[in-house]
């Protein structure tokens, strides 16, 4: 399976954070902000991956990432000129999905949910085998996302883009897993009023092809966009809570590739070594210490 991160966009609620740097950058905590949703595709055991953004800020993101070899991992990169919308991301990265299943993840969601590596596995093994997954997260304001209609059965039968008056409280996250049929049903998508190939759009027909299992997350699981400045200080708050009680390093590419075998343990202590004393690397130092 391939991977996406969609890391491009105007940031414009977070003017003037982002005037000259992208929000995608900023950090979260410990970390750039991009490194989270780096984790979880690392978590779903995803190791080829495309990171797509703007032309000024796709440069930055090389400097940072390079070509993944430090994670044991192989990152190339494209770029998107103009925000023409989240499913553009399937044409811009056509050449790299070739015609295989792919999980995006905007690279501004951030996810927590004690179960979080066996959903993305299972969402991942399900993709491979044709069946793909979006998760949906309850609420308080619907009617800013794309939004879930369950029948009866709480079967998902459609979705709706910023609806006036939401069906559910449903929200469908940046995190989506598609067959392999991506690319193809992406070219059949027609921009909408706001001139945006959407992803909602691209949904609706999986879902009208009996092909998309929208998952619900459990109400313990947290997930936001980290887009304005209230929720990216959100963010930055409950990841820090996260780092000072759970003793394992979470969303840390550099632990996730050594913990999965990826680097082995001379490569894992030249990138320490590399990246000096920090909070970052500190929690990884400890962790291995103490579990040793
Ligand atoms: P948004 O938060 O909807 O938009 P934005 O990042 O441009 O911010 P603002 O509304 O403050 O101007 O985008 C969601 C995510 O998807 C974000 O990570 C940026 C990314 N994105 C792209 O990379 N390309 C696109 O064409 C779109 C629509 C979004």
């Amino acid at each position: 399976m391939k991977g996406i991160i969609l890391a491009g966009g105007s940031g414009t609620r977070l003017y003037p954070l982002t005037l000259v740097t992208s929000k995608q950058l900023l950090p979260v905590y410990d970390k750039p902000m991009i490194y989270y949703s780096l984790a979880v595709l690392m978590q779903s055991n995803i190791k080829d991956i495309l990171i797509i953004s703007t032309p000024q800020d796709t440069p930055r993101f090389e400097t940072l990432l390079k070509d993944g070899k430090e994670l044991g991992i192989h990152i190339e990169y494209a770029v998107q000129e103009r925000p023409d919308g989240i499913a553009q991301a399937f044409l811009i990265g056509e050449k790299f999905i070739n015609n295989e299943s792919t999980c995006l993840i905007l690279g501004d969601n951030l996810f927590f949910d004690p179960n979080l590596s066996d959903l993305l596995i299972n969402a991942k093994n399900n993709a491979e085998k044709g069946f793909s997954t979006v998760f949906a997260h309850k609420v308080v304001d619907p009617q800013r996302f794309g939004v879930v209609e369950f029948d009866k059965n709480n079967k998902a039968i459609s979705i709706e883009e910023k609806p006036i008056r939401p069906k559910s409280d449903y929200a469908v996250t940046g995190l989506y897993f598609y067959n392999k049929d991506v690319t193809k049903y992406a070219k059949d998508l027609k921009p909408s009023k706001r001139g945006e190939l959407e992803i909602t759009d691209l949904n609706n027909i999986y879902l009208k092809n009996n092909s998309l299992c929208v998952e619900t997350l459990d109400t313990d699981s947290f997930w936001f966009d980290a887009g304005t400045v209230d929720s990216l200080n959100y963010a930055g708050n409950i990841m820090r809570k996260i780092y000072n009680s759970v003793e394992k390093p979470m969303f840390s590419p550099l632990f996730i590739a050594f913990e999965k075998g990826w680097i082995d343990e001379k490569q894992l202590n030249n990138e320490l070594k590399k990246l000096g004393k920090n909070l970052y690397t500190e929690k990884i130092i400890k962790y291995l210490l103490e579990s040793s």
